[in-house]
């Protein structure tokens, strides 16, 4: 028995000393193609971004299958902010140039009127432009409201940067007046449903809040520390209501983040892994109301996330319970069939690098009820308890975190292709790159993954003793459910949908509007919606045949919700 044991420890050693090798040489060679990948799809002058405008990111050069040759806000903030922290932590200052035509070019985009509304009626939340910053009119999933909060963050950590150089007037007269745009922005729309980051449905997203929430809090100490004091009470009291709201995604029966509150899915996904790692801050220690890397919330989250994986994809088959997994961005995920993806899978290996750092700096680490379940995937005796960095169960329980982590980049490694570009998507299948090629934010994540499994520490945002206010205001408030039935008979083809004044009923879209379904009820078309409370509001039924869309006749209906419970509301189709 012993010798058993002993012979099964030198052969985990072994695999997790064979793994350290791949992964290293693999982040050896994959560095540098990364940046390089980076660099090639940034306008004017990148390889691969032929007709991008000067600090345009191109999504991905992929021109069709899909059609990836566009600027979307959200891509482009992510890896601006891993140049702008290349360049400010001092570990590559020839990349500067970039960020002055990114500072330019955001300058311009963001008073680019789009099918969102001007710059200041709303075209702040549209997710994609041309590549030479005109507005694309198109049909899409809009607005998305983490564009604004990502940008800036970007631009404030470089306003951080400028002001401890000495560089007041550029942060007050240029970089201020872009951040202000967008935090006002945020601070007045935070609480309006948005499409979340894979651009599918439309509701609440953990994303989207808590990229809002880091975004207001270091907005409001810029603008204290360069004198602009009239934004502060307003950022720090939408902050603390942002906040407050994004307590309520934690699901604590099932111990995950739920993701999405809409779209019909467990809510188990990257989004919520991904805001963690986005909103990192090492001084915060391991704080579960902002969703640390190390809190007990956030590892829980992660392993219902990862293990939400095993078994849906066939290159997965084998591998066991406790190792690492390729991941997509939801279990659910059809788009390509429903793919494993890269920055979903370094994602998870750049949580837990995150994770390690704050420990160490910390001097221990926490096994709360909430997070032993992901413990004792490393140790299965753990119990809970603060174990010291000096004692043997942290040096255990690291080390084997850290292996896990390794997996991650391992299959990473695994299949990218021997030229080391990066697609979006590998095939569950046969593991070969699917989507769109040379992916920019492929790339981004690569490098934030290996900065973090190497040692980068990112500039604090005042992540450190924000507190949740005991009662959650500004947010959605008590809601009801409203079944509408319509008698309106149709043709073959044609179908009958549901438009009015308020969020939940899609702002009077006619290309959002709700579908009724009929079926055995007919010529009773039907749907049951969740409406706000006690309010007042307007609506009315459409039809769309063959891409033809007719509203039925003025004046509109009005309704006034109940204070609580379900309610029936019967039209006839005029
Ligand atoms: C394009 C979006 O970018 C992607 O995230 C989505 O999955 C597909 N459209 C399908 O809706
Ligand atoms: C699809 C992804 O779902 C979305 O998040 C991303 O912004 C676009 N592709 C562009 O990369």
């Amino acid at each position: 028995m012993r010798l058993l044991q002993f012979v099964a420890a030198l052969g985990l050693v072994g695999t997790a000393f064979s793994q350290s090798s791949t992964v290293k040489s693999y982040v050896a060679s994959e560095s540098p193609i990364a940046k390089a990948g980076l660099l090639a799809n940034i306008g004017p002058s990148g390889s691969k971004s032929s007709g991008a405008s000067s600090g345009v990111v191109v999504a991905s050069p992929s021109t069709s299958n899909p059609n990836y040759l566009y600027m979307w806000i959200r891509d482009t903030s992510l890896v601006f902010k891993t140049i702008i922290d290349q360049v400010t932590l001092g570990q590559d200052t020839s990349l500067r140039s970039q960020i002055d035509n990114y500072i330019h070019a955001q300058a311009i985009i963001q008073q680019v009127s789009n099918p969102s509304g001007t710059v200041s009626t709303g075209g702040l939340g549209e997710p994609k432009f041309y590549i030479n910053e005109t507005a694309f009119e198109g049909s899409w999933g809009r607005p998305q409201r983490d564009g604004p909060a990502l940008r800036a963050t970007a631009m404030i950590t470089f306003a951080n940067w400028l002001l401890d150089n000495n560089n007041a007037t550029f942060v007050t007269n240029t970089l201020w007046p872009i951040i202000k745009l967008d935090l006002d922005y945020v601070s007045a729309n935070w609480n309006q449903t948005t499409f979340d980051l894979w651009e599918e449905i439309q509701s609440s997203s953990f994303f989207t809040t808590a990229v809002q929430h880091r975004s207001l809090r270091e907005g409001s100490a810029l603008a204290t520390r360069i004198g602009q004091t009239s934004v502060v009470s307003g950022y720090d009291t939408q902050a603390s209501n942002v906040l407050c709201f994004l307590q309520s995604y934690w699901n604590p029966t099932s111990g995950y983040i739920t993701a999405n509150t809409g779209g019909g899915r467990s809510g188990k996904d990257s989004n919520t892994v991904l805001a963690s790692i986005h909103t990192w801050d090492i001084a915060a220690g391991c704080d579960a109301a902002t969703f640390q890397p190390c809190s007990d919330k956030a590892l829980s989250n992660l392993k219902v996330y990862v293990d939400s994986f095993r078994g849906i994809y066939p290159i997965s088959s084998g591998i066991d319970a406790s190792a690492a997994v390729a991941v997509g961005r939801y279990p659910e995920d059809v788009y390509y069939n429903g793919n494993p993806w890269y920055l979903a899978t370094l994602g998870v290996a750049e949580q837990l690098y995150d994770a390690l750092l704050t420990w160490d700096s910390v001097g221990s680490l926490d096994v709360t009820d909430v997070s032993l379940p992901f413990f004792k995937q490393f140790s299965s005796g753990v119990t809970t308890g603060t174990y010291a960095s000096s004692s043997s169960t942290y040096s255990t329980l690291t080390a084997a975190i850290r292996a896990y982590a390794e997996g991650f980049v391992a299959i990473a490694a695994k299949y990218t292709p021997s030229g080391g570009g990066l697609s979006e998507q590998f095939d569950k299948s046969t593991g070969v790159p699917v989507s769109a090629v040379d992916l920019t934010w492929s790339y981004a994540s690569a490098l934030t993954a290996f900065g973090a499994r190497a040692g980068t520490k990112t500039a604090s945002w005042g992540a450190k003793g924000v507190t949740v206010p005991s009662q959650c205001t500004g947010n959605a408030g008590p809601s009801v459910s409203v079944t509408f039935n319509v008698q309106a008979t149709t043709q073959v083809g044609e179908s009958i949908y549901l438009a009015g004044s308020v969020d939940a009923l899609q702002n009077w879209s006619t290309e959002y509007a709700l579908l009724l379904s009929a079926g055995e009820t007919y010529p009773t078309w039907t749907l049951t919606v969740t409406l706000p409370a006690s309010t007042s509001l307007q609506y009315k039924y459409l039809r769309k045949a063959n891409g033809t869309v007719t509203w039925q006749s003025d004046p509109d209906f009005s309704l006034t919700t109940p204070a609580s419970g379900t309610f029936t509301q019967n039209d006839t189709w005029r």
